[in-house]
């Protein structure tokens, strides 16, 4: 008797890798949407069996209500018309089954449409008007998604010519090129657009979820990062999740989320895929501003930037016995150039 006992102890610790009673619950976020980790945090923590989905709603949602400096949810980035569409993903991390919305219009809760484009359907991704039909036969509101401070950036916008703007050659309100004025919009710390949330059940299920209201004065009808899987964010149980944020019109090309996932698969370190992750991007297009943040599924985590001067994220880390949430300040990456790394070549010879 107490040797089987003994030998069942000695299977049981023997079989469990080590880190697994450390990793979770875990919910980590882009930027210091601190209210956003914590709600998920208590969506997670709520009852060890919750679903990491719920916990990237919760988070997502409450920072949908909280408009995050009109970064997030209605009321802010008014496209060329005017008008605020929504963007959001959400992804289960055992079998990558996500739903999303694109351009959703006329309605407030996109990362809950999103669940159930998941969850009611056998589709992944629904955009624009037709997406909005979806959520109203759910039960979903539609209104507007102006508010006042939409209202006026856009009426500033448009008595400036409607420059900066997205168009190559800069041209103004009316087709006619501004002259001089091709100010290409500029992503930065008060124009960062996007929550991207990775939660870390103790049991080692995975899920992210991803809310934008896109880019400030985009061209009617753009959508960004954040509801394309593999771009905005990626998962996988078996290894870990990234999420992304920042100029997505150039992100979304190199799939940044789904390379730092598989980069970890090859065994590099949180840190290290999402510093390849970004270089990748930063070596075709040098100008570019955006992160990363990357969490292994043992819950190390760690991010990359690189134009953003002051990118940080949030961390509420059970695992580790934390209480609170944690703003974590990440220095932007210096992306040398061929010529650069050339001179220090020669210099140290
Ligand atoms: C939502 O409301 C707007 C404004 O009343 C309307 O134009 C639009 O057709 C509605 N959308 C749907 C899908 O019913
Ligand atoms: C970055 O943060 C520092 C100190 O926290 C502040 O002085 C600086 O203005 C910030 N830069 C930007 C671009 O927001």
């Amino acid at each position: 008797m107490r040797h089987l006992h003994l030998s069942f102890v000695l299977a049981f610790e023997f079989h469990l890798p080590q880190t697994a009673a450390m990793a979770g619950p875990l919910i980590v976020n882009t930027w210091p949407f601190t209210a956003a980790t914590h709600a998920a945090y208590l969506s997670l923590t709520s009852s060890p069996t919750s679903d990491p989905i719920s916990a990237v709603v919760a988070g997502c949602s409450k920072a949908e209500e909280l408009q995050c400096d009109f970064t997030v949810g209605w009321g802010g980035s008014p496209d060329s018309n005017g008008e605020t569409t929504l963007d959001a993903l959400v992804m289960r991390g055992s079998d990558q089954n996500m739903g999303a919305v694109a351009g959703l219009r006329g309605v407030k809760d996109a990362t809950r449409v999103a669940r159930d484009v998941m969850e009611l359907t056998k589709h992944s991704l629904l955009a624009g008007e037709l997406a909005t039909e979806f959520a109203i036969k759910q039960g979903y509101k539609n209104e507007s998604l102006t508010s006042e401070y939409s209202r006026s950036l856009h009426d500033e916008w448009v008595k400036k010519g409607c420059v900066p703007n997205f168009w190559e050659d800069g041209r103004g309100c009316y087709g006619s090129v501004v002259e001089g004025r091709a100010v290409r919009n500029q992503f930065n710390e008060h124009n960062h657009d996007t929550i991207g949330q990775i939660a870390l059940q103790s049991d080692g299920r995975m899920a992210i979820g991803m809310s934008s209201n896109g880019a400030k004065h985009k061209i009617a009808g753009r959508i960004g990062d954040a509801p394309i899987p593999g771009a905005g964010g990626y998962v996988d149980d078996e290894v870990g999740a990234c999420v992304a944020t920042g100029d997505g019109d150039v992100m979304m090309r190199h799939c940044p989320a789904f390379l730092g996932v598989e980069l970890m698969r090859t065994g590099m370190t949180p840190q290290k895929a999402a510093d390849e992750a970004v270089k990748r991007i930063a070596k075709k297009s040098t100008d570019f501003s955006g992160a990363i943040v990357c969490v292994s599924k043992d819950g190390e985590h760690a991010a990359a930037a690189h134009g953003f001067q002051n990118f940080s994220y949030s961390v509420q880390n059970g695992g580790k016995g934390e209480e609170d949430v944690r703003v974590i300040k990440i220095q932007p990456l210096t992306i040398q150039t061929a010529e650069q790394s050339e001179q220090k070549v020669l210099a140290s010879y």
